[in-house]
């Protein structure tokens, strides 16, 4: 007899997010602002957004470097805060907008939660961290292309370099490799089960920023 072949976490962690993925991806905000229906503002002020989010993400990376469990997923080639900021810097004709900008209160929560796991429980981290550096590295090139034809951008310029990862030269490579390091997280099922879960609240916490984000956008 052979022994059932247990599901790969990557495989486990993206069937369990599947639906909300779906969701986000569907959102009235994401869905407006990419269907042309919002202005310039709408893709600042969701930049603004994410910027906060990758503050929380990274600021904590060195010292997640030694951690076994986050510490693989750290590299240098995803950290996006400095293309956030050229973006902003561009989008606000100046660097000004550093002590101007707001998060929202569900961006807010979000960072908070992200600097929680970062400091508590790097499990949690590495649920966070899959679900937005993967999906910047897959739909987020939906996203860019998007964005330059509707507010003309320079083609993987000032604006989207958010989306553009230099130091990636083969995104499918290394995608494959990152769901690897997944496969690899230390720890029993309980714990697998508990990273899930955590991913599935960070897709809750994205589709409340554009909830937050479409209700700034339509006053
Ligand atoms: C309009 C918005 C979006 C589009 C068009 C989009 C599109 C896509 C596409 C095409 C893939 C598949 C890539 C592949 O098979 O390699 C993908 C994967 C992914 N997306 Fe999105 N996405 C969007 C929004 C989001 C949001 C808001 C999140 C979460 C914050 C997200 C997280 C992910 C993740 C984690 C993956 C990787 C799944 C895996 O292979 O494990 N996406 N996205």
């Amino acid at each position: 007899m052979t022994a059932p072949v247990a599901t790969p976490f990557s495989t486990q962690i993206r069937e369990a997010s599947h639906q909300q993925h779906t969701e986000a991806e569907n959102s009235s905000f994401m869905s407006d602002l990419l269907g042309g229906g919002l202005g310039v503002e709408a893709f600042r002020l969701y930049t603004e957004q994410l910027w906060f989010v990758y503050r929380a993400l990274e600021a904590p990376t060195a010292q997640l470097a030694a951690d076994p469990v986050a510490g693989p997923f750290v590299r240098p080639e995803l950290a996006r805060v400095a293309e956030l900021e050229r973006d902003l810097d561009h989008m606000h004709g100046s660097a000004a907008w550093r002590d101007e900008v707001r998060p929202l209160p569900a961006t807010a929560a979000y960072a908070e939660r992200i600097t929680e796991t970062a400091t508590g429980w790097t499990g949690g981290y590495v649920a966070h961290h899959y679900t937005r550096y993967l999906g910047d590295l897959s739909g987020g090139q939906v996203i860019r292309s998007i964005a330059e034809k509707t507010w003309g951008f320079e083609p993987k310029g000032d604006g989207v370099r958010f989306y553009v990862f230099e130091g990636i030269g083969n995104p499918a490579a290394f995608k494959r490799e990152y769901r690897t390091l997944l496969d690899a997280v230390p720890g029993d099922d309980a714990e697998r089960l508990r990273i899930v879960e955590e991913c599935k609240r960070a897709f809750s916490l994205n589709s409340a920023v554009f909830q937050d984000l479409g209700a700034a956008t339509s006053r």
